[in-house]
C-alpha cells in the first residue's frame, strides 16, 4: 500500500472545547486507508464523536493537523468536505431538518449539484437500501425512532460519499435492525468505500470491523485488528469496555481452552469444530 491510499490522516491532533479548559483530544495520530471498515470505540466522554468531527472540517484542530483526502481540512469549507465524507449524527434528530422524507433525502444531492435524474435515482436506491419506500411524503419527525436513524443513513448515502462515518449507528434500533444497518454499511464498504463507525455495540464491532481504535481520556489508546485489540483484555477493560460477549461465550463452551490468543465469532467456530473432532476421534 502506498501513502496515496490514506484517504484520512491526523498529525498530533489536539481539540478544546472553547467553553473548556482541558483537551478532549490529545495528540491524535491515525492513518486510515481506503478501503478500510474502522469501529471507534471507548466509554463516554473519551472523545470519539469529537474526533470524528473533524473528518468532515465540523471542528477543525486547535492543534495539528488533519488531512482528508489529501486536503488540509483547515482551509476547507464543509460543504467541499460533503463531496467526500458523508456524516451521519449520533442523534438523527441533529441531521434532519425538511418537511418530507423526500425533501430530506434529495436536500444532499441537490447541493452538490445532481442533475433531477440522478437525484431521483440516489433517491429511489437509498429508499429501497434503507427499507423507507412508500413514506417519501411523510414528516420526518412522524417516523419511528429507528425509521428517524435510517433516514439519517439514507440521506447521507444519497451524496454517494467514498468515505462514510457513522457516530453510533444502532441508537433507537433493536439487535435485528442494527445488524442490517450495518451489514448495509458493511456491503458499502465491500464495493470500495472506506467506512468509519463510533459504537458502544462490542458485538457489532467483532461482527463487522477488521480495524478497532480504542479511545480512552482523549487520547488513541489502542490501534489494531479487531483480533489484536480484543486479545488485550486487561486493557480493553481499563478503557472502561466490556469485551465482546463472544469471548464469555468462547470461555463458557470451552472451559479447558485456554484463550490466550484473539476471539472474534470466527474463531469461536474454529475452536468448536476442533474441540469436536478431538471428542469424536
Ligand atoms: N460542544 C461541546 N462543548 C464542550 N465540551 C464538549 C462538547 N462536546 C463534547 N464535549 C466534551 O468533550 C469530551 C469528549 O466528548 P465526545 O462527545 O467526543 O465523547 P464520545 O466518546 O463521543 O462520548 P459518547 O460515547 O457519549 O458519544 C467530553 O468530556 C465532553 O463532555
Ligand atoms: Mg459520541
Amino acid at each position: 500500500m502506498s501513502v496515496d491510499d490514506i484517504v484520512l490522516k491526523t498529525e498530533e491532533l489536539y481539540y478544546r472545547y472553547p467553553t473548556r479548559s482541558d483537551y478532549a483530544l490529545i495528540n491524535v495520530n491515525l492513518d486510515i486507508r481506503k478501503g478500510e471498515f474502522v469501529a471507534i470505540i471507548g466509554q463516554n466522554g473519551s472523545g470519539k464523536t469529537t474526533l470524528i468531527k473533524h473528518f468532515n472540517g465540523l471542528l477543525k484542530p486547535t492543534r495539528g493537523r488533519v488531512i482528508v483526502d489529501g486536503k488540509d481540512t483547515r482551509g476547507l469549507p464543509t460543504s467541499e468536505l460533503a463531496r467526500s465524507v458523508g456524516y451521519v449524527f449520533q442523534n438523527p434528530d441533529h441531521q434532519i431538518f425538511a418537511e418530507t422524507v423526500k425533501d430530506e433525502i434529495d436536500f444532499g444531492p441537490k447541493n452538490l449539484g445532481f442533475p433531477p435524474e440522478r437525484i431521483e435515482q440516489a433517491r429511489q436506491r437509498v429508499l429501497a437500501e434503507m427499507g423507507l419506500q412508500g413514506l417519501e411524503e411523510e414528516m420526518p419527525f412522524q417516523l419511528s425512532r429507528g425509521q428517524r436513524q435510517r433516514l439519517a443513513v439514507a440521506s447521507v448515502l444519497a451524496m454517494e460519499p467514498v468515505i462514510l462515518i457513522v457516530d453510533e449507528p444502532t441508537t433507537g434500533q433493536d439487535w435485528r435492525e442494527s445488524i442490517s444497518l450495518m451489514e448495509l454499511i458493511y456491503q458499502l464498504n465491500k464495493k470500495g468505500h472506506t467506512c468509519v463507525v463510533t459504537t458502544h455495540n462490542m458485538n457489532l464491532v467483532s461482527l463487522f470491523a477488521r480495524r478497532v481504535i480504542v479511545m480512552w481520556r482523549s487520547e488513541v489508546y489502542l490501534d489494531g485488528t479487531t483480533q489484536e485489540v480484543f486479545a488485550q483484555v486487561d486493557q480493553i477493560l481499563r478503557a472502561g469496555i466490556k469485551p465482546p460477549e463472544v469471548y464469555e461465550l468462547a470461555r463458557r463452551l470451552l472451559p479447558d481452552v485456554r484463550l490466550d490468543r484473539p476471539i472474534i465469532p470466527e474463531d469461536l467456530a474454529e475452536l468448536l469444530v476442533k474441540e469436536r473432532e478431538k471428542i469424536h476421534r
